[in-house]
């Protein structure tokens, strides 16, 4: 009975005995303020991680001189309780380093302080990229910076050939701070951004259920959330609630919750089944396994009423090996001497007083920021005094928790696997190498990532009657009230609504002819579409060049590179054009209008440059001629550019390309320049609103590759026939068309 406890006792006294060897004196106390906002899921895994972090570093540093030693401060949210929190902790303890100011408006103050009294301030969740490291020089981002998963994001993006996505985040530091860089990143792969949606910080239920309302009545189904975990949570379990979490939609999130997807509440993982998200890749290992497991215990202790989802997540291993970093410099840098130089700027300030300037903060500084270790967060390298991350990993909500997809890495892209060594490239560049995605409402189908607007809208399709009515006629239905419409021209369209692979209801909108503010031009009648009076508008618009002087053309469906833009209408308007232009149907078609309207036809056309039936007798040969006449575009627009310099003259309103972006009813000098420019081309178009719905003003495209179809007239008259879809974009008053076009010699 006795003989136990003495053993034991006898074993104490040998480790104290080791202990007091190794570690000559107490070693000298380095001291440290942690400033968490304790509330946080974030600040208590954080918490517990340092104090672990600290007890573990000792533990096998036993001869170091120096020992840190925590002070930790609660700022309970609040920007100024985090302010005082680090003044207080610099005058009563002199503290050499300040860690964790946890949110990134909390390390714009202390940072500033830091400055002045040169003690290093190391945050490992601050992430918003409006805190630069030029105007904070003691600042150290132990953590990425928001901005670094950006180009991750477009590029999943552009993978599944979304064209429009809609930004959701909150207003506050964090929330708005990855705008410009994303919506940067989204220009540079052409995705449009129709809207941002921003929500109040304090926002309630009833605020974000509106929003996601709003957001339902839009066309565009690709959203990208950054928000807070506690606001995202809420986000997506009132878009669950809205039908939102339904097949169609797309939801993205950033790291900010993909990182900690373990610890959210069951339902709200449920809630968000479908979504992707891209987050800090932490590679498997044997430490993390057996940190875990310690973790664990000790958050249990620390914590005793805690939610039992509370899981370690990147914040705490960011946190663990930024204490490992710091332990190391404060050994490396040493204990300050402390002086009572007091700081210039706060000099006989009546609270200040006491604070003095840490003489070795620049040591410190350095030290910090030259650490370079792998630790349990995988590769931890402070240069540029922020972690230097360069991959993510791409994750899908399913079920009770996630699935891997991919990988992003800064050199190779996306990729279904990743392996330490290098990236192993599987498949070619251009298709989807990541596992298959569960989308919202169990799908397995990519989604298109964006709807017609169902909110009892119905498309307005603008039609006039032609002078040639086999092209298009229209009529008013008596017995109904409403306008119908029939010809070559409407037939193709209708055919081409039918091969969309989804329902679209329209109306059709007679043009006013009579209308004396008109004029009854096809102009105006284009026009009608730049003014949203039309949604899309068919008609055998007879384009010529010298319109194509002031007003933008793509050509869209060829082959030619072409711790479409815009509209994703116009893209499936087209697509199914090409479609039927490829199949027996539009033989049929032609077949109908040709033979019946012949002979009035024969008598119309003689001698006239307009379209004749003949000319759609080629339509198969569309794609190669486009392609062709792309081509010799490119050659004339080179000759047009020598012409210009030759000619000198007055053509500063002219691009490269050789239109002139001026008003509709700018004239054009061009034509009379140039002889060998054509003004006979003939199209049958449908202009295409740029977007289905009202929502405010797009951002101007910077970057389009426009290409102005032009095409030359030797001595016989040559007619082009377009038959595709034109764009307005109201944003900068450049009509943007798109068209597949054909050449036929008459
Ligand atoms: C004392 O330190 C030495 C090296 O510094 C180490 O090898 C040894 O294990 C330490 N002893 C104890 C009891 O920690
Ligand atoms: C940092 O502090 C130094 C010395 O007090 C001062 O000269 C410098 O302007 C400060 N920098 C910033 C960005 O506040
Ligand atoms: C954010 O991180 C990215 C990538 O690591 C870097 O290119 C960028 O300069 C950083 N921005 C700021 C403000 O630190
Ligand atoms: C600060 O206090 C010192 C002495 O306490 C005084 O000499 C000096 O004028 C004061 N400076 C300012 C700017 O008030
Ligand atoms: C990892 O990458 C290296 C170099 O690219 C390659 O040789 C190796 O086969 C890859 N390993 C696996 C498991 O893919
Ligand atoms: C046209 O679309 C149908 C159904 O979407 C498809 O089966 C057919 O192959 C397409 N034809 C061409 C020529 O693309
Ligand atoms: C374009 O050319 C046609 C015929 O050459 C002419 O009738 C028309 O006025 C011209 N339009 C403009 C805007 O110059």
């Amino acid at each position: 009975m006795e003989k136990a406890p003495r053993a034991i006792l006898f074993l104490l006294l040998i480790v104290g005995f080791g202990v007091a060897q190794n570690t000559t004196s107490k070693g000298d106390e380095f001291h440290v303020g942690v400033i968490l906002d304790l509330g946080t899921l974030a600040g208590k895994v954080a918490r517990t991680s340092i104090s672990l972090a600290v007890e573990d570093f000792y533990s096998v540093h036993r001869n170091h001189r120096t020992k840190l030693v925590l002070h930790i401060r609660d700022s309970m949210g609040s920007d100024v309780q985090a302010a005082s929190a680090a003044i207080e902790l610099l005058e009563n303890y002199k503290v050499q380093a300040i860690v964790g100011p946890q949110k990134s408006s909390e390390v714009l103050f202390i940072s500033n302080i830091g400055n002045i009294t040169q003690v290093p301030i190391v945050s490992f969740t601050a992430t918003s990229p409006s805190l630069t490291s030029d105007s904070m020089p003691y600042f150290v981002r132990a953590t990425l910076n928001d901005s670094a998963q950006v180009n991750s994001i477009a590029l999943l993006i552009k993978a599944y050939g979304w064209r429009e996505v809609v930004p959701v985040y909150e207003d506050t530091d964090y929330g708005r701070g990855i705008l410009p860089s994303l919506i940067e990143a989204l220009q540079e792969i052409d995705a449009r951004v129709p809207y941002r949606s921003v929500t109040p910080s304090s926002a309630t239920s009833e605020i974000i259920t509106q929003e996601l309302y709003k957001l339902k009545a839009m066309q565009t189904r690709v959203f990208i959330v950054h928000m807070s975990p506690t606001m995202t949570s809420l986000f997506f379990t009132k878009a669950k609630e809205a039908g939102m979490m339904n097949k169609g939609f797309v939801w993205i999130t950033t790291d900010g919750v993909a990182n900690i997807i373990d610890s959210l509440d069951p339902s709200v993982i449920e809630a968000m089944n479908g979504v992707l998200g891209v987050r800090y890749y932490v590679p498997k290992s044997q430490e993390l396994d057996s940190f875990t497991i310690r973790w664990n215990r000790m958050y249990q202790r620390d914590n005793p009423d805690e939610s039992p989802f509370n899981k370690l997540s990147i914040v705490g291993l960011w946190g663990y090996d930024m204490i490992r970093a710091l332990a190391q410099a404060a050994e490396k840098a040493g204990i300050s001497s402390v002086t009572n130089k007091q700081p210039q700027s706060i000099k006989n300030s009546t609270c200040l007083d006491s604070m003095v300037i840490s003489t070795n903060g620049p040591d410190l500084l350095t030290a910090i920021v030259q650490n370079k270790f792998r630790g349990i967060s995988g590769d931890f390298d402070l240069t540029n005094r922020q972690l230097t991350v360069s991959v993510f990993q791409i994750i899908n909500v399913v079920g009770r928790g996630w699935r891997e997809i991919g990988f992003w890495t800064v050199n190779s892209g996306l990729s279904r696997q990743f392996n330490q060594t290098g990236l192993k490239i599987t498949g070619p560049a251009l298709m989807i190498d990541l596992n298959p995605v569960i989308w919202p409402g169990e799908s397995t189908e990519i989604p298109r990532g964006w709807e017609i607007p169902t909110i009892g809208k119905k498309l307005r399709v603008g039609v006039r009657t032609s002078i040639y009515p086999e092209f298009i006629e229209t009529f008013r239905d008596h017995a109904t009230g409403e306008t119908r419409a029939s010809g070559l021209s409407v037939e193709i369209f209708e055919e081409a609504v039918k091969r969309l692979p989804f329902a679209l209801t329209y109306e059709y909108l007679a043009f006013d002819t009579a209308d004396p503010r008109s004029k009854g031009s096809y102009d105006d009648f284009v026009n009608q579409v730049y003014l949203q009076k039309y949604d899309i508008a068919v008609a055998d618009t007879t384009i010529r060049c010298n319109r194509s002087l002031f007003v933008d053309f793509t050509v869209p469906y060829t082959e030619s590179g072409v711790l479409p833009k815009n509209s994703p209408l116009r893209a499936e308007i087209s697509r199914a054009i090409l479609n039927i232009t490829e199949s027996a149907k539009i033989i049929q078609i032609e077949k109908k209008w040709v033979d019946s309207n012949s002979h009035q036809n024969d008598d119309k056309t003689d001698g006239s440059d307009a379209i004749t039936f003949e000319s759609f007798g080629g339509l198969f040969l569309l794609t190669g001629i486009v392609t062709a006449c792309s081509l010799f575009v490119a050659v004339l627009m080179n000759g047009y550019k020598k012409y210009q310099q030759n000619g000198g003259s007055k053509g500063d309103n002219q691009n490269e390309c050789g239109h002139e972006k001026k008003g509709e009813d700018g004239d054009s000098q061009g034509e009379q320049r140039d002889p060998n420019i054509n003004d006979m081309e003939k199209q049958a178009t449908l202009p295409v609103s740029h977007s289905l719905n009202t929502n405010g003003d797009q951002l101007p495209d910077s970057k389009d590759n426009d290409i102005c179809c032009r095409c030359t007239q030797n001595n016989k008259a040559t007619s082009l026939t377009h038959i595709g879809s034109q764009i307005i974009h109201r944003g900068d008053k450049s009509t943007r068309s798109s068209s597949g076009s054909k050449l036929v010699p008459t």
